[in-house]
């Protein structure tokens, strides 16, 4: 199997090809066609609290990084009987469960971790779903509850971005306020996906925020400090949700704490994907994709990734 992995955290992707190991009795091997980008790739690279725990909870051999993943079935293990051959499928890698990563040609995952695509989906956009898509549908609807609400309202942090603009539209599609701070560039983009959009840079940001609120759920998906506790605090409802996408050190009380702040852990499968594949066939969701970058050239992903003003997505091609 032939993968991109750093021998060391810090070496350069470079391909290697590795030991088909036998597949599982309930697994599938899938051929990569696309594979998105999200920040923790690199994040993991530089040995952050993941990449310790890919360490020492994900397989031996080198750091293959890479969760999203679009692609057709190569082979099942004998117990699947959901998928074949040549399914079109969309899922997310998991090291816990000893998995590489999905910047491959191959990846191997257990069946239930991949929902089928229909033809229409395209692998590009399919691919920027797990990770960014699975994050803001659960903030919305699992931990801020949206659907249970009466006259939803949402509130986005950074919503020009890869878990942002699945969240604006996510809120819009099932009947909520859906409103969007983010930069004066991205300000058309957030009004095309049907948020309402808050220019960061304007002088009274919490007045023009305060005046679409309060809010039912406050998805902060810039972390380090942008948006102060105190800000989002006096913008939610009673009963509201602040959930922190990257928690901080100085986060952490609070998020032990019972109280309105909570964080979240986009956990990829066939359960939650399904009903974003669902959107996206529909034509109700749409994948902002940036730039489709050639697998060859994933260290340059990282670089505009880490860079961090990616609209939408990157996404790597095979
Ligand atoms: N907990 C989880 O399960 C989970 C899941 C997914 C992602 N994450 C984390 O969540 C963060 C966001 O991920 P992502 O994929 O959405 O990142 P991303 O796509 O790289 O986000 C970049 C976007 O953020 C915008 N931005 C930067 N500063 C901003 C600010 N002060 N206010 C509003 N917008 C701002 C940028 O636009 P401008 O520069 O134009 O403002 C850019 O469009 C990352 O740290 C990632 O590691 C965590």
């Amino acid at each position: 199997m032939q993968v991109l992995s750093s021998v060391s955290h810090r070496d350069p992707l470079r391909w290697c090809d590795l030991p088909d190991r036998p597949l599982r009795l309930d697994e599938v091997r899938v051929n990569v066609r696309a594979a998105g980008v999200n920040p923790v790739d690199w994040k993991m690279r530089q040995g952050d609290l993941l990449g310790v725990a890919q360490r020492i909870l994900g397989p031996r051999g080198p750091l293959v990084v890479g969760v999203d993943f679009a692609g057709d079935v190569a082979q099942v293990g004998s117990n699947v009987t959901d998928l074949k051959v040549g399914d079109r499928v969309v899922g997310g890698t998991d090291f816990s469960r000893g998995q590489f990563g999905s910047y491959a040609r191959q990846v191997q995952v257990r069946a239930d971790q991949c929902a089928l695509l229909p033809d229409n989906v395209d692998f590009a956009d399919a691919a920027c779903l797990p990770v960014a898509g699975v994050t803001a549908q659960t903030c919305l609807f699992s931990l801020g509850k949206l659907k249970e609400r009466s006259d939803p309202r949402a509130l986005i942090l950074g919503a020009s971005g890869g878990v942002g603009h699945f969240a604006v539209q996510l809120a819009r599609i099932h009947g909520a306020v859906s409103v969007g701070v983010c930069s004066t560039r991205n300000v058309e983009l957030v009004k095309r996906l049907g948020g309402i959009a808050i220019d960061y840079n304007q002088t009274d940001l919490q007045a023009a925020v305060a005046h679409h609120g309060p809010y039912d759920v406050i998805v902060d998906a810039v972390g380090g400090g942008a948006y102060a506790a105190k800000f989002c605090l006096q913008l939610l409802k009673p009963g509201g949700v602040r959930v922190l996408v990257v928690p901080s050190p100085a986060d952490y009380l609070s998020i032990a704490l019972p109280g309105p702040t909570v964080t979240v852990l986009g956990r990829p499968n066939r359960e939650t994907l399904a009903p974003l594949v669902a959107e996206l066939a529909a034509g109700r969701l749409q994948v902002v994709i940036q730039e489709k970058i050639p697998m060859d050239q994933a260290e340059r992903a990282h670089e505009v990734s880490r860079a961090g003003k990616v609209v939408g997505k990157l996404v790597l091609v095979a």
